[in-house]
């Protein structure tokens, strides 16, 4: 038997998802895996391609084509293409337009669901095991992960820092831009964003990040 954790992380965006699975993952010697990047390397292929990403079934005639690839690293993500280093393009504008509803297609999570359990398996045969995060973390991909975690903002704290994440853009627009992405995000009907059953709600709002990651990392180590 494995020792291995498996550490679920699922809230909205800007809820301090990423920077605190990071954290919590170099914390404690974790593999990092970033599903989020995951849904956006596969909207990338789609525009590449030319695919109408609003045509639902369209993006479902081309989910199986690209080959996505993470490397779980907590230190130095990285997320390829068919071998393209897609790091930093997968944080444009276009993309974070586009992401939401090819995200919404089932084909598309069934692909992806497949690659994220096999990236877990082997964190955890390899071990000590993987912080995961997205949206369906605790739900669905891992519902028997030891330790799910659901993260939330305010939506103003969120803007902020996702603005200054994106070097200053536009409060008033991000926000509106991550409500409209919460909406179809929480609205869809495959897998949508919800506190999974058994996770540990933590308002973020008003702590500093170390506080949120010593919070994940006292409740990893109460199951150790
Ligand atoms: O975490 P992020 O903002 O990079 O995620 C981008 C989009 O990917 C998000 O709007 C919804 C989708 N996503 C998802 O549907 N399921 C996940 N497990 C992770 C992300």
């Amino acid at each position: 038997m494995s020792n291995a954790i498996v550490v679920a992380v699922d809230g909205p965006s800007g809820s301090g998802k990423s920077s605190t699975s990071r954290g919590v993952a170099v914390r404690l010697g974790l593999r990092y895996l970033d599903t989020g990047a995951m849904f956006r390397a596969m909207t990338w292929a789609m525009l590449e391609a030319g695919v109408p990403v609003e045509d639902a079934e369209a993006v479902a005639g081309r989910a199986v084509e690209p080959t996505i690839v993470s490397g779980t690293d907590p230190l130095a993500p990285t997320i390829t293409v068919d071998g393209v280093d897609v790091a930093e393009a997968i944080r444009g504008e276009a993309v974070t337009r586009a992401v939401s509803p090819v995200s919404a297609v089932p084909d598309v999570r069934a692909r992806l669901l497949e690659l994220q359990r096999e990236v877990i398996r082997q964190a955890v045969l390899d071990g000590p095991g993987i912080v995961v995060e997205g949206r369906d973390i605790g739900s669905v991909v891992a519902p028997d992960a030891p330790v799910k975690v659901y993260l939330t903002a305010d939506p103003a704290a969120r803007a902020a820092r996702r603005a200054a994440e994106e070097g200053g853009s536009d409060l008033a627009a991000t926000q509106q831009s991550l409500l409209a992405r919460d909406r179809i995000d929480s609205g869809r009907k495959t897998a949508p964003l919800v506190q999974a059953d058994g996770a540990v709600h933590i308002d973020t709002t008003e702590y500093t990040l170390d506080e949120v990651i010593d919070q994940v990392v006292d409740l990893v180590r109460a199951v150790e």
